[in-house]
Formats: structure tokens, C-alpha cells, sequence
């Protein structure tokens, strides 16, 4: 009899097929938000689970899949998942490192330059009849070309992101707990510098750290107030980083000339301080939206579910400590 496993949220037909010649599978291809209730109820008696960065994974959760073995989300951050209470649980969990890095630092990229140019809100205008025709004085935006990029959190993500920089003849500055190796730091042609100098020079701050209560409001009023009034934020990596309300007020108040966001606090909702500013560009969590790499990290996760539950070590596991 096939292993009974749980995909927690639509995935592509080619991975459920591939997952269905390994597995018993109960899929959710009308992609129902399932919440801690319907995974407790939709977990109970499978062995894994394919999940979104989304699906709670909490204690009460796990507590009611006495026979989980295995959860394997279908993205990179995994603030989603209780890694504690499943290695307590002796529930292996994986993520996909890396196969969503370029698509991730490409749209960290267009949101740059959308908010240097004013873009969403310059086509807001002329689709609304306001455009009068060339003005020498509308829409006056800030070089991307020359300026200062700074990074906070340099992952693999942060490092893509920075390469892209190369092009543009930017200074490249970044902070990190841990300073890069050397040739690591010269291949992104970037400069570690303390957290402070970050905010300070930065022209464009991209944000690329994990969420984890150490990084809750990193970016809080006090270090938008370090930050030139010219700058522009860019948050790419997880709500919660940025205090939104902090962020709103800077921006209302033209402290910082512009954002561009991803991701937001207690997303799908959102402050509705943002919609009323034009200083900021908002996306819907489509970090890593190209198909061919969500379609490579939905293989990746069944990928790391086919070996957890084959008696392999899955290529992706966080928490090594559950392994057998
Ligand atoms: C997306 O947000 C991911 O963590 O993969």
C-alpha cells in the first residue's frame, strides 16, 4: 500500500503525477486556504504533507498527525513550520534553497526600478486620460544607474540580487550577521558595513532576510529615520520585517521618497495606509511567481517527500536532528 500524503495547495498536474506514483495522495487543487483546523482534519492518518509557505505547521497541528513524517514546504522561508515541535514530533521538514534565487532577484530588481520611477503610479495617471502630454516637470524619478544599493541579509538571494548590480555601475554595500568570504564578496562586487552605515547610505535598501522573531521590525521607525529622504525601500522577503506602520508614516510624510513591497504584515491584508500613498509600489507576494520556477520549486518539495519517505535523507532537510 502507497504512503498517505497531503498536498496541502494546488500544485501543477505534472507534480501531483509524479507524487501519485509514490503516493496515496489527497490533493487540494481548488487551493482552499486550509488554516490550522482543515490541516489538522486533512493531516490526520498521512504520513507527509506538501505545504506553502502559509499552511500553519504548529504543535496543535502536529499533534493531530500522530503518523506525519514528513512536511515539505513548497518555498524557501519556512517561518511557516514549527521546526521545534517537529523534531520533537520526529517530523522531517525541507524546504527549496536556491532554485528561486534569479527569479526572486529579478523581481527585487523591477520593483527597484519601479519605484525609482514612479512606475504603477505614472501608469495609474495616464490610464485615468490625466496625461497632457510631455511635461518636462512630471514624474521626476531618481537614477538608478551610479547609485549606492545596499543589502540586508546577504543570502544566496541578496548575493543574486547584488551581480544584477554590476550593470548598472552601482556601490554595492550590504549587512549580515556574518561577513561574506572574500571571494565571495568580490564576485557581488559588495562591502560589508554595520547596519547603521547601511541605512545611512543606501540609496535603494532591499531587504532579503528570513522572518524569525529576532528579525520582527527590523525595520521600524528609528532605522527609517537613519535612511535619506531621497532613498527607496524595497522588501522582497517576508512581512514582519518592516514595521508597516512606520513605513506608512515615512513615506506620508515624505521621509523616504518611495517603497516597493512583496510582502506585508498579516498579509493577504493589507495596512490601507498603503493604498492611499502613490510613494509606494505593491505586488502580491510574487517573489518567485515565473512558472518555470515554481514549477521547479513544487518538484523540489516532492523531491524531498519521495526521499523522506523512502528512508532517504530529503536533499533539503532543516531540521537534521529528526532524520531517523
Ligand atoms: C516565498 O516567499 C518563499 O519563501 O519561497
Amino acid at each position: 500500500m502507497k504512503p498517505k500524503i497531503l498536498v496541502a495547495r494546488e500544485v501543477f498536474p505534472e507534480v501531483l503525477e509524479r507524487l501519485r506514483q509514490h503516493f496515496d495522495v489527497d490533493d487540494n487543487q481548488s487551493d482552499a486556504v486550509l488554516g490550522v483546523e482543515g490541516l489538522k482534519a486533512r493531516l490526520a492518518g498521512k504520513a507527509g504533507a506538501l505545504t506553502a509557505g502559509n499552511d500553519p505547521i504548529t504543535p496543535e497541528v502536529l499533534a493531530a498527525a500522530p503518523g506525519l513524517k514528513a512536511v515539505c514546504n513548497f518555498a524557501v522561508g519556512y517561518n511557516n513550520i514549527d521546526l521545534a515541535a517537529c523534531t520533537k514530533a520526529g517530523v522531517m521538514a525541507t524546504n527549496t534553497p536556491g532554485v528561486l534565487d534569479d527569479t526572486t532577484a529579478d523581481l527585487a530588481w523591477a520593483l527597484l526600478m519601479s519605484t525609482a520611477r514612479s512606475l504603477p503610479a505614472a501608469e495609474r495617471w495616464l490610464r485615468a486620460g490625466d496625461w497632457p502630454g510631455f511635461r518636462m516637470m512630471d514624474w521626476l524619478g531618481s537614477d538608478v544607474h551610479h547609485a549606492t544599493l545596499g543589502i540586508l541579509g546577504m543570502g544566496r538571494i541578496g548575493q543574486t540580487v547584488a551581480r544584477r548590480a554590476l550593470g548598472f555601475d552601482m556601490t554595492v554595500i550590504y549587512h549580515n550577521r556574518s561577513r561574506l568570504p572574500e571571494d565571495k564578496e568580490a564576485a557581488c562586487r559588495a562591502r560589508w558595513v554595520d547596519k547603521q552605515t547601511l541605512l545611512r547610505e543606501a540609496d535603494f535598501l532591499v531587504l532579503l532576510l528570513p522572518y524569525s522573531p529576532e528579525s520582527h521590525h527590523v525595520i521600524g521607525a528609528a532605522e527609517l529615520a537613519l535612511m535619506k529622504p531621497s532613498a527607496h525601500l524595497i522588501n522582497v522577503a517576508r512581512g514582519g520585517i518592516v514595521d508597516d506602520a512606520a513605513l506608512i508614516s515615512a513615506l506620508r510624510q515624505r521621509r523616504l521618497s518611495g517603497a516597493a513591497l512583496d510582502v506585508f504584515e498579516g498579509e493577504p491584508k493589507l495596512n490601507p495606509g498603503f493604498l492611499e500613498l502613490d510613494n509606494v509600489t505593491l505586488t502580491p507576494h510574487i517573489g518567485s511567481g515565473s512558472r518555470a520556477t515554481r514549477m521547479a520549486m513544487a518538484m523540489t518539495a516532492a523531491d524531498n517527500l519521495i526521499a523522506a519517505l523512502s528512508g532517504q535523507r530529503p536533499p533539503n532537510l532543516l531540521n537534521p536532528d529528526a532524520w531517523r
